[in-house]
């Protein structure tokens, strides 16, 4: 019998128990063992909870409990989720975690730990909720150099965003519904201005490539510049929206990183990612494209992934599954020096020949009822759009063309 301590009764962590409990017995075929949840810690007590009576909380009970094998964290947060954590995995206990900001800081060092405690630290459910792709990366696609990855990887960023495009409505107003609706947190930053997605694509460039990405590298951009107005455009032009984490190689030995909103050709296969759910797209160079799809966040969807790791723990009790993330720090390209095409909006006082004087040839886009200068630029530097468009003190929004 192997036991389990849950860290944190929250929504992921009722919903490991529950998936744990529900499937008890097909999971007892599948890992070849029989697993039980003993302690589940949390500061709260939660009378009338089929668990209530498993609930502690004091993290030593389960430090000193030495019959507990495998630890989920599903506390979020660096601490003390990371203390916790590094404990169990220095006691030889294997951990699973959904946990994107334990990961994305320490997750090349609780790996050293687990390697040299003949352990495991896993975290499938860590980027993408239930969709597989921390397994897809670290095992199937290990024959391949990775040249991309491009991600919707914030479901309620992409629900904001389908809202606009479908309905035509403003952020304010979407972000308001989808907070009713329970989506967006009261206290939205994390999502809305790109970090929760910085720290998935963090994890998934720093896995490809065996090597720490800080995050802190990664130019992030939020939705918060998004309008009603873009997406007349962009149906205009054919695209869609969406807010991209992307790392990429440009065959010259650059690798470059970023999150922000992007347009997108309507036949993109993330274009028809819509709602909450969340698409990785993944480029190998000899496999071509990849794309994993599915629900990146919720209760049942997460906690299923957290299970499953828990499984792979237990079919791995006493041996290290080999996962490449070194300490050394992954350098990113200079994001200035990247290629690529802009659209514009500016006021409409501004004539063509000073665009174009500004950002080279342009092809201009106009929709009904909207008047001002909308364009898109030929390909040119990140840095020499800012330059030009320093010229101007009119500019209403710039969208990333991702080709
Ligand atoms: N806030 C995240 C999202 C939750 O909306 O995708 C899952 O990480």
């Amino acid at each position: 019998m192997i036991n389990v301590a849950v860290l944190g009764y929250g929504t992921i962590g009722a919903g490991v128990v529950q998936v744990l409990q529900t499937n008890a017995d097909s999971i007892e075929q599948k890992a070849g063992d029989k697993i039980v949840v003993k302690h589940i810690l949390d500061l709260r007590d939660f009378p009338g909870d089929p668990n209530q009576d498993l609930v502690v909380h004091d993290y030593k009970i389960i430090e000193e409990d030495e019959d507990v094998n495998i630890v989920v964290e599903c506390m979020g947060g660096v601490e003390p989720a990371h203390t916790f954590v590094k404990t169990a995995l220095l006691q030889g206990r294997s951990v699973a975690t959904s946990n994107k900001e334990l990961v994305a800081k320490y997750g090349a060092e609780l790996i050293g730990i687990a390697k040299e405690k003949k352990c495991n630290f896993l975290f499938e459910a860590s980027v993408g909720g239930g969709i597989p792709i921390i397994r897809p990366l670290t095992q199937c696609l290990t024959a391949d150099v990775i040249e991309e990855i491009s991600g919707i990887l914030n479901g309620t960023t992409n629900y904001m965003l389908t809202k606009m495009e479908e309905e035509g409505c403003d952020f304010d107003e979407v972000l308001k519904e989808a907070q009713e609706k329970g989506y967006a947190e009261l206290h939205p930053e994390a999502d809305i201005e790109g970090y929760d997605a910085c720290r998935k694509i963090a994890i998934l460039t720093s896995l490809a490539y065996g090597k720490q990405l800080d995050f802190e590298d990664i130019h992030t951009e939020g939705i918060t510049g998004i309008s009603a107005e873009d997406f007349l455009y962009a149906r205009k032009m054919k695209k869609c929206i969406k807010l991209l984490g992307k790392s990429w190689t440009d065959g010259r030995g650059h690798l470059y990183a970023m999150v922000c909103p992007m347009l997108i050709d309507d036949h993109h296969p993330l274009a028809g990612v819509k709602d909450v759910f969340n698409a990785i797209f993944v480029h190998g160079n000899m496999v071509d494209d990849t794309m994993f799809y599915g629900r990146g966040a919720g209760k049942l969807p997460t906690a299923s992934a957290v299970a499953a790791d828990v499984v792979d723990c237990v079919k791995h009790m006493g041996t290290h599954i080999k996962m490449i993330w070194e300490p050394d720090k992954l350098e990113l390209s200079d994001f200035g020096g990247f290629e690529r095409k802009y659209f514009v909006r500016m006021g409409e006082e501004v004539s063509l020949e000073e665009i174009e004087k500004a950002f080279g040839p342009v092809s201009v886009i106009e929709v009904e009822n909207v008047k001002e200068k909308a364009f898109v630029t030929g390909v040119m530097k990140e840095s020499g759009y800012h330059k030009a468009a320093d010229k101007f003190d009119n500019i209403r929004s710039m969208i990333r063309i991702d080709e």
